[in-house]
């Protein structure tokens, strides 16, 4: 790919968070876990656990773990990203691992968006999954074919790049 169609792809990457009611083949799935774990991780100690969710029963309990995660019981699946907190980068590497996913998520032409989910939220996570405490919680992930489609956008702004020393 050209560096100007590698930004543009970037670009497209938009939250989506309605979806058609669709099966996401299983094969489609694998792709994306395999995209999230070839994601950089500090001493390269890949803490990553997911859980990949399908049953309604359980996104409809994820959906109500805080008010921003509703879209999940609609979307045909939600991927838990979870992190052993024993690791001193877990949450470090499990946003890289998030990213990659959402990107590579795109680029088969499915929508999703990052849910962030804080310790206290944790915990209701952990119980409704049956995961054990040392996994610390970075996010939930609604994946699914999109029913809506947001614009790309850059939000590129050139004051908030710095060259040498701040202010410049
Ligand atoms: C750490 C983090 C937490 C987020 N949490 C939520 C959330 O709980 N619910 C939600 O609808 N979107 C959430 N988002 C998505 C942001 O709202 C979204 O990325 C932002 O508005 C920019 O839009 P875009 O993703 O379309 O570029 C989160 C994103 C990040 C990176």
């Amino acid at each position: 790919m050209e560096p100007e169609e590698v930004l543009d792809f970037i670009c497209r990457r938009r939250s989506v968070r309605r979806f058609q009611k669709k099966t996401i083949p299983e094969e489609t799935l694998t792709l994306l876990m395999k995209a999230a774990m070839a994601a950089p991780s500090g001493n390269n100690a890949q803490p990553w656990e997911f859980i990949l969710v399908r049953d309604p029963q359980i996104k409809e309990e994820l959906s109500r773990v805080h008010t921003w995660v509703y879209m999940v019981a609609d979307a045909p699946a939600a991927v838990v990203v979870t992190g052993d907190q024993s690791s001193e980068w877990w949450e470090d590497d499990c946003a890289a691992a998030t990213e990659n996913l959402l990107l590579a998520a795109a680029n088969l032409g499915l929508g999703t968006v990052w849910c962030g989910i804080k310790e206290h939220d944790a915990k209701k996570v952990r119980k409704i999954l049956g995961a054990p405490e040392r996994l610390g919680v970075l996010c939930i992930i609604a994946v699914g074919y999109p029913a809506e489609s947001p614009s790309p956008h850059t939000k590129y702004r050139k004051e908030k790049v710095h060259w040498d020393r701040f202010g410049k």
